[in-house]
This record gives structure tokens, C-alpha cells and sequence, in this order.
């Protein structure tokens, strides 16, 4: 949520930072802002809006010097104004600094400050954080830039909240100062020159090897080089890493839009996910990052599925599956109330939570809660050098390369992949016979070659969304396996088009939603053929029956009744039913993508979103 750029060397700053600012624009995109230091002075320019309006800015009334930070905004603290866009500066208006999270006690600092004749510009909470850094070095005669460093740390150890942040002072030209709690921030490695970024693809473009700071962690930077140290004022070890991602990986490929590229990855992505995890000797998965012995998952009395969003949609399936193949309780817990509630785990209890960023605050602070009380906590994630990958027990990553569209698409598939994963392995360590491990193995191999056939249905699934692009309100509807797959398919299409979807189980339907049926309310429903497919067509008769339009995915060769009662239809593969989540889900992906263009909204960055949401 919200990007930074910083950079530090012998080039000019400005083109650098707002290219690196642009590759983050999918972390928020309310306003954005640059600031550069050059011969002792610096210059600051804001644009509410994209970057684009930045850049514009920028290119009417130009900025120079080698020393310069940016920023990206997603709104918390303050509406979307110009004055309330980063950098803000201090008292002096020689400190400039741009931030990633939430000060939560800055309305007391504030004050605090505006008791001894501190004027603030704006509403945000990042204007104060400045404003005590600013003070805290203005109290000293002494101007070196480890007096700057001390008043940093000073001012974070009055603040409560999360932050990344990166400072520049007037005083000191060729400097950077980063820090972070809860927010990422990474230090890329070049020749003469440093990065500072929120994210990393923001800076691949200049280098892959890099630091990614810890929590409470302060980086000095120059372009000679960096130091780390802690909030404490302790040393504090880098371990640079090399990056595995590339440029290109962070680009369109010639699709239009991010999103719509990231669907038509998925046959190579949940390939991916299985990679060299698949045994058929032992007819199981073989999945060593879990960090757990057979005897230990043996032991394993209870499962406790968290995550955000579409995140807890993948959780959701993967609840089914291992109750189906494991018969071991399991249960989903939202993230965000998983970490306030006090839900009785007895000591037996594994816990997984899955996010593809590892950054979502809520998803951190549930795992965090969790390994507090002694459960192993296991992480699965895309982002590999994430906080949660780094700070979790053990976990499966998806490597399913950078999803940059804001809604979540091969995540989804590389999660339900991988639970389907962790369910085989735990059900042959208990009653799972090696025949159906074999077989669930055969199925999972041919399932790539599946989603390439429901990828080729694209142009079918444009002419349905077309059709329907101008509802008002739709119903997603589905059972078991595919009732998480309704709670999806109704939040991408909400996410991404602004249309008033929900998801219900299929029967839910006459406890109340079938209120809601009406000629111009469509009702899609997930309906493959599987164990519970002639209930999922009384449901939809019930519909009918009432004049609704129905828009039904069925399996192909096996939908007669089907094609009787729906206006639309669309065909997937004839597939397992436990894989069935993987292929409805890519279709829905396609159906919300559709609307969305032909509502002309903006599919890679819906209003009001951010790819990766770091506050609570
Ligand atoms: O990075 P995470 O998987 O933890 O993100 C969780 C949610 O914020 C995310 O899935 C969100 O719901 C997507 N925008 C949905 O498309």
C-alpha cells in the first residue's frame, strides 16, 4: 500500500524515481509526489491523481540533482489532496520524507507539537512524523549526519504504528535515510549508486542485488556505500540477496492490461506451483519447506486456514479439501478477525496463512498472533522475500512470477494448487489410499493442459460478458467446492467493474437472496457436473422460475439439462471435482475482466484499491 522510490549516486535523480514510481503504481494511486536535492536545496513537486499527472508536472517544471525520494499514495490519514500527497517536510523545510503505513498516535503528537508553535499543511499522519524528526535534530548544534540518524531513531521510538520510510535533508546532499516496522522497504546495490524501494520490481530495472531491511531496522545510505543499524542505535548485519526477477517479468507481454496477462499465465503458473513437489513412487506430495516431519503432520489434530480477500477465497477450498481428502477439522478464519479473536486451538493445531504479497497487514499480524501462542505457523506465498515467508514456521511458495493486476487472478489458482497439495500429503500419511493419491497425482499433471482449454474459451466468455456488462446488481451462486468460487467470482467483478455482486451457496438462495431475482438481475452459477449437480439445477429452476437470467458454467458433454435452462452457458473441460475451483475460477476471471473493459473502467487499478494492502 503506497510505493517509495529513493535514489542516491551520480545519475539524475528525477528519471530513475519516476520510473521506479510508475512500477509501483499498482501499490496505490491516489497522488503521487517527488522531491530532489540539488546544491543544498530541495525541490518538491505533487500531482493528485496517477503518475502520469506527476510526470507532467515534472516535465512543465523540472527538478534536478543526483539525491531524490518519491512516492505513490493509497489514502488513509486525509483526503486526496495535493497538500496531503508525500513528500512532506518539517518545520524547517529543509527535511522532505515520504512514508508507507500508519503512525497511529499521531493525532497526540500533533498536538503535542502544535503546543510549542508547530504549523501542519496538511491532515496526514506522515506530515507529523517529519515534523519530529525535524525537531528532534533541530535541537542539536551539532550537524553531522549521525546526529540526523539519532534524531530518526529519536522520533521512531516515540511513534506507534507501522512505517517505511526514506529522509532527506538539505544539509546533507548525497544522503538517504531509510527505516522500517511493519512496511517493506528494500536497498538495491549498484555501481556508485543505491535504491531504496517498497518493492523490488521498482528497482530490477538497475539492479538485482539487494538488502531487504528488517523491522527496526535504519539504513544510511550514500553513494559510497550504506550502513545498517537498529532503532536501538545497535550494528545491524546485510545479507544482500540476488534477485531472481526481471524487467520483463513486471511487464504487460503485450497484453493490454496486466491482469488479463496474469489469467493467461495460469496453465504455465499452477504447473509451477507443482513442480518437483508431485512423487509418484509414494503416490504423495513432497513439499520439504513445510519444515515438518511425517510424525509431526501425523500428529496434526486441527487445520486453521487464514488470509484477506481472494486469499481467504483459496482458504476456503482448501477447507473442503482437507476435510475431503484428510479428514482432519479444518477451518477459515478471516485474517483480520483472526488476529483479535481468541479462538480455542488445542496445542495439535497447525495453522497456514496464505497471501501472495506476505505484506497484507492483517494476514502478518494473524500469523504473528499465532506463533505467540506456540502454534507452527506455515506461510503460503508468492513474494518470497516477504515478511511473512521470512517470519512464518515454514510454508509452500507458489512461484507463480509478480502479479501486478490489483485483482488477484493466478494467485488464486497457485493457492488452491497447493492446498490441494498439502491435502493429498496429509491424507496418505492417514487414510488416503496410494491408488487415489496416484490418481489425484494423474489428475493434477493433466490439469495444466485443462486451463489451456478454458483459456481458449475466452472469446465465448466476452460475448456473455458483453451481453450482461450493463446489470446493476449480479448473483453468484455455486456448492461446496465452488461456493468459494462464487464468493470470487462476485469480488473480482465487483472489484474491477463497480457492479453489486455477492456470492451465496446455491441453496441460500430461498433464505432470503432470491429476493433479489429479477429481469434484469443475472444469477451466474457455478454448476460443473459434479456430486451435487442436480441440486445446483433445482436452484436454478427456482430462478428461472422467476424470470432471472442465468448464466451457468457447466461441463462440457454433460450439461443437457443445463443448456435448457440457462440464457448463457459456458463449458469447462470435464475435470475432477476437487480441481473444478481452478477452472470456473479462470472463467470468472475472464467474465469480470470483460465487463470491466467494456464499462471502460480501469481493470489493473480499480478505485479506491492497492495491489497490497499493508494497513490495517
Ligand atoms: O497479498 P494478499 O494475498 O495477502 O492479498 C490479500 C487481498 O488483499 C487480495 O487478495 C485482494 O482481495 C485482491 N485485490 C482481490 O482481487
Amino acid at each position: 500500500m503506497c510505493g517509495i522510490v529513493g535514489y542516491v549516486g551520480r545519475a539524475e535523480a528525477t528519471p530513475i524515481l519516476l520510473d521506479g514510481i510508475r512500477r509501483l503504481e499498482y501499490r496505490g494511486y491516489d497522488s503521487a509526489g517527488i522531491a530532489t536535492l540539488e546544491e543544498g536545496v530541495i525541490s518538491i513537486r505533487k500531482e493528485v491523481g496517477r503518475i502520469d499527472k506527476l510526470v507532467e508536472a515534472v516535465a512543465r517544471n523540472p527538478i534536478g540533482g543526483t539525491t531524490g525520494i518519491c512516492h505513490t499514495r493509497w489514502a488513509t490519514h486525509g483526503k486526496v489532496t495535493r497538500e496531503n500527497a508525500h513528500p512532506h517536510q518539517d518545520r524547517s523545510g529543509k527535511l522532505a520524507l515520504v512514508h508507507n503505513g500508519v503512525i497511529e498516535n499521531y493525532a497526540s503528537l500533533r498536538a503535542m507539537m502544535e503546543g510549542e508553535g508547530h504549523r501542519f499543511l496538511s491532515q496526514t499522519d506522515t506530515e507529523v512524523l517529519a515534523h519530529l524528526i525535524g525537531r528532534a535534530f533541530d535541537r542539536s548544534a551539532v550537524r553531522t549526519r549521525e546526529v540526523l540518524v539519532d534524531a530518526v531513531r529519536e522520533a521512531l521510538t516515540k511513534v506507534t504504528g507501522t512505517y517505511g520510510i526514506a529522509v532527506i535533508h538539505s544539509e546533507f546532499p548525497g544522503l538517504i535515510i531509510g527505516a522500517r516496522r511493519g512496511s517493506p522497504l528494500v536497498l538495491g546495490i549498484g555501481k556508485g549508486e543505491y535504491f531504496l524501494a517498497s518493492d523490488v520490481s521498482a528497482i530490477v530495472a538497475h539492479t538485482r542485488d539487494v538488502v531487504y531491511l528488517n523491522d527496526y531496522e535504519i539504513a544510511l545510505i550514500t553513494a559510497e556505500g550504506f550502513t545498517l543499524s537498529t532503532v536501538q542505535g545497535e550494528g545491524a548485519a546485510s545479507h544482500v540477496t540476488k534477485v531472481e526477477m526481471t524487467e520483463e517479468d513486471t511487464g504487460k507481454g503485450g497484453y493490454p492490461h496486466h491482469m488479463l496477462k496474469e489469467i493467461h499465465e495460469q496453465a504455465r503458473t499452477v504447473a509451477d506451483a507443482m513442480r518437483g513437489r508431485l512423487s509418484h513412487e509414494e503416490a504423495t506430495a513432497k513439499l520439504g519447506g513445510l519444515n515438518m516431519s511425517n510424525a509431526e503432520l501425523r500428529a496434526v489434530e486441527r487445520i486453521v486456514l487464514s488470509g484477506c480477500g481472494t486469499a481467504f477465497h483459496a482458504a476456503m477450498v482448501g477447507e473442503y479439501l482437507i476435510e475431503h481428502l484428510a479428514q482432519i477439522p479444518t477451518e477459515c478464519e478471516y485474517a483480520s478477525e483472526l488476529r483479535y479473536r481468541n479462538l480455542p486451538m488445542t496445542k495439535d493445531t497447525l495453522v497456514f496463512v496464505l497471501s501472495q504479497s506476505g505484506e497484507t497487514a492483517d494476514t502478518l499480524a494473524a500469523m504473528r498472533e499465532s506463533r505467540r501462542k506456540g502454534h507452527r505457523t506455515l506461510g503460503i506465498c508468492n513474494n518470497v522475500a516477504s515478511t511473512i515467508a521470512r517470519e512464518s514456521d515454514g510454508g509452500v511458495y507458489m512461484h507463480a512470477g509478480p502479479e501486478i493486476g490489483v485483482a488477484a487472478t493466478k494467485s488464486f489458482t497457485s493457492q488452491v494448487t497447493i492446498l490441494v497439495l498439502i491435502a493429498l500429503l496429509l491424507g496418505r500419511i492417514r487414510n488416503l489410499s496410494s491408488a487415489a493419491g496416484g490418481r489425484i497425482i494423474e489428475e493434477l499433471e493433466a490439469l495444466p493442459s485443462l486451463i489451456e482449454q478454458v483459456l481458449k474459451l475466452e472469446p465465448v466468455i466476452e460475448r456473455v460478458a458483453k451481453r450482461h456488462a450493463h446489470a446493476k446488481v449480479m448473483l453468484f451462486l455455486g456448492r461446496q467446492y465452488n461456493y468459494p468460487v462464487a464468493l470470487e467470482g462476485a469480488l473480482k467483478l465487483k472489484e474491477i467493474s463497480y457492479i453489486a455482486a455477492s456470492g451465496h451457496p446455491s441453496a441460500e438462495l430461498k433464505h432470503g437472496v432470491i429476493a433479489l431475482v429479477n429481469p434484469e438481475t443475472p444469477s451466474v452459477f457455478i454448476a460443473p457436473h459434479d456430486t451435487l449437480f442436480s441440486k445446483n439445477l433445482s436452484n436454478i429452476e427456482e430462478v428461472k422460475a422467476r424470470g432471472g437470467p442465468i448464466i451457468a458454467i457447466g461441463t462440457e458433454g454433460r450439461s443437457e439439462e443445463l443448456a435448457k435452462l440457462c440464457d448463457d452457458l459456458i463449458l469447462i473441460p470435464d475435470a475432477p471435482e476437487i480441481l473444478t475451483p481452478i477452472l470456473t475460477s479462470i472463467v470468472l476471471q475472464f467474465f469480470a475482466y470483460h465487463i470491466a473493459v467494456e464499462l471502460g473502467c480501469d481493470v489493473d487499478k480499480p478505485r479506491n484499491l492497492a495491489k497490497s494492502v499493508t494497513v490495517e
